[in-house]
């Protein structure tokens, strides 16, 4: 996510940069049963398996890739690109000390009165919540939609495995959006993976997100529409265990038709364990590699394509006095 989205934000504020994205395993081009992390990923905007970056960096990333979301809803080119308007339900089990650092960034923030939460909740166990509307950014084809459009301006996409900094030959300046990748290849030992396990079921009448807040917080349950199907998770644990065992599917799916009843009725069509970046704090800085340039933009944790545009930005401009 954060790899396609640099270089298409870079290409569009950069016209004549001169650029190739390379890596072992790039989203769309992968088979649907073996996606990449954004491409198995739900794809709701919500700061999510986050810490360590201030607040105030991720409210600024944040809306930026919140509005760039929203400008291609409204363009005509949503269903192409996968992007969907979506409400959500946060319920939580124990009374709220605070509100997201991000309510003022999505539209129609509010507090759940009792009664709103006893309609959404049919389980009655929670006592506060919140809701608002925004965007899911369903990564298989927004992702595509990406490289389309990339390719269209002209930037080679290559997959192809980089061990070593030195097998990338051409270029200039290097930018790392390599993920967990980046522990091995720019030698960052602060990254870690963060384990989420999803199931994909056909359910079409759910139409809004859900999340319930249990006591344990490595154990999430929420429900996100995407196009055709309905993401069930989660977990949220530091693992990098890709094990899907058929007893934590059981359990993934009670947690949540315990939020949603009428899950009962839905085909169960996929099940995937993703590793998400974890790192306590994003890096996003320049630095030097061999006396090559390298701008470092990973560590978004479950935040990848909440934050990607506007982290972009900032790459684009800490590479301008280099490029324009
Ligand atoms: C996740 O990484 O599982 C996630 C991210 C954003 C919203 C909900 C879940």
């Amino acid at each position: 996510m954060c790899g396609l989205t640099t270089a298409l934000r870079l290409k569009r504020q950069i016209p004549s940069v001169d650029l190739q994205v390379v890596g072992e395993k790039i989203a769309s081009r992968t088979a649907a049963s073996d996606p990449t992390t954004s491409e198995g990923a739900a794809g709701l905007w919500k700061p999510f398996a986050l810490s360590g970056t201030p607040d105030e960096l991720v409210n600024r990333w944040g809306k930026e890739t919140l509005d760039h979301y929203m400008d291609i809803y409204l363009s005509g080119m949503a269903p192409e690109a996968g992007i969907l308007l979506s409400s959500a339900y946060e319920l939580f089990e124990e009374p709220l000390d605070e509100l997201p650092a991000w309510a003022d960034v999505v539209p129609a923030f509010r507090r759940l009165t009792p009664a709103d939460i006893s309609f959404y909740d049919p389980s009655g166990r929670h006592v506060d919540g919140y809701s608002y509307d925004t965007i899911i950014a369903e990564g298989r084809l927004y992702l595509g939609w990406i490289c389309r459009e990339l390719e269209g301006l002209g930037v080679t996409i290559v997959e192809r495995k980089v061990s070593r900094v030195d097998e990338i030959e051409a270029g200039r300046v290097i930018v790392d959006c390599c993920g967990l990748g980046s522990r091995e290849l720019f030698q960052d030992p602060e990254l870690f993976g963060i384990r989420g396990h999803v199931l994909r079921v056909k359910a079409p009448w759910v139409r809004h997100h859900v999340e319930s807040h249990g006591v344990d917080a490595t154990r999430p349950a929420y429900i996100i529409p995407n196009t055709d199907t309905v993401v069930l998770g989660g977990t949220k644990e530091r693992s990098e265990d890709r094990t899907s065992t058929a007893e934590e599917r059981q359990e993934i799916f009670d947690r949540c038709k315990a939020i949603v009843p009428s899950l009962e009725a839905a085909e169960l069509v996929g099940h995937w364990v993703g590793l998400r970046p974890g790192r306590e704090g994003i890096r996003l800085e320049m630095d030097e590699v061999d006396g090559r340039v390298v701008v470092h933009n990973v560590g978004h944790g479950g935040s990848g394509l909440t934050l990607a545009w506007g982290c972009a930005g900032d790459v684009v401009e800490l590479l301008k006095p280099l490029l324009v």
